[in-house]
């Protein structure tokens, strides 16, 4: 029978993604889920051809540099590769895989959630409920906005950036973006070109980031920036918690500069900025934005095409490097 390839699966995937890794590798898997840091990886990987990761494992060019000799390959279960020094992983000649496409619907759908919820007061909402503090409908209670006939900006018109906009001109939202590039007219739709991102903040009433993080994306939504958005408009991040500069958001949602903000990713997580558990105008969640099981599986076997392509000698078809 012929050997297996060894893979260090970091994480507890979802059952058919670890009875498929299991079936097809010598898998080394964490069925406890313990987090494991650089130096659990670096030992757990002895011996291996490739490692499984998610985000929340690191490899910055001195843990790349400390991975075994024989390692071949990364295949992350992401779309986001922040977490991985490509240039570090190229040097070394290891091959590293994402899974892009697969994963577009669901966090445009928490996109619009972020939006409703923030635009809708459902925290205060809910909190109400289950406080025990309703006393009942008024006229005046929890008055939120419409999405309706408002422009929506989005930061980044990738594959999700593009979900989000079929999902919000169902709200008749007007789409804005910018984008390193512009669309072509099939791709545009409609939406509105913004040259610069500070263009796109001036006539946001709705604003929506969906670029990856990067050094150029670090912090982009800072004081300054935050400063050119209209009064009272409405945040959403389903990118990356870097985006953001939290203590100016956090300012901001405070004044009244803007109206309220949906968070679904954040800087250090799990440990998010506590100035957002105290603040009522924000609606947060846990980095949900995957988080289905059809995805979630989607996301599994695609890291093991990958695989499967690499130790057959094939490119694989989700390679970033
Ligand atoms: C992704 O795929 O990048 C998700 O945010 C999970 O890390």
């Amino acid at each position: 029978m012929a050997v297996k390839p060894v893979v260090l699966v970091t994480r507890k995937l979802p059952d058919a993604v670890m009875a498929r890794a299991a079936a097809s590798y010598d898998a080394r898997l964490n069925e406890a889920d313990e987090q494991l840091g650089p130096d659990d990886v670096i030992a757990r990987a002895q011996g291996c051809d490739a490692i499984l990761c998610c985000s929340t494992e690191k490899f910055p060019a001195d843990v790349i540099a400390r991975l075994p000799g024989g390692l071949r390959a990364i295949a992350t279960f992401s779309v986001g590769l922040e977490h991985i020094d490509l240039e570090a992983a190229k040097v070394r000649g290891l091959i590293v895989t994402n899974t892009p496409e697969v994963l577009t619907d669901s966090t445009a759908d928490i996109t619009l959630l972020l939006l409703l919820a923030a635009a809708r007061r459902a925290y205060e909402g809910e909190r109400m409920l289950r406080q025990d503090a309703w006393s009942g409908w008024t006229p005046t209670q929890l008055l939120g906005v419409h999405l309706g006939a408002k422009r929506l900006g989005i930061l980044g018109m990738g594959r999700i950036g593009r979900a989000v906009a079929r999902r919000a001109r169902g709200f008749d939202m007007e789409i804005h973006y910018h984008n390193r590039n512009r669309l072509e007219a099939g791709l545009e739709q409609g939406a509105v070109y913004h040259e610069s991102a500070e263009d796109l903040l001036k006539v946001s009433q709705f604003l929506a980031l969906n670029a990856p993080a990067t050094p150029a994306t670090e912090r982009f939504l800072n004081r300054a920036r935050i400063a050119l958005l209209p009064d009272g408009a409405i945040v959403v991040n389903t990118a990356r918690g870097a985006l953001v500069d939290d203590e100016a958001l956090q300012e901001a949602l405070k004044s009244g500069k803007l109206a309220a903000a949906g968070l679904d990713v954040f800087e250090g997580e799990p440990n998010i900025h506590a100035g957002y558990r105290s603040l009522d105008n924000v609606f947060i969640l846990p980095h949900l934005g995957s988080a289905t099981l059809e995805t979630r599986n989607a996301m599994g076997f695609k890291c093991c095409d990958n695989l499967d392509a690499i130790f057959a000698g094939k490119d694989p078809p989700d390679r970033v490097v």
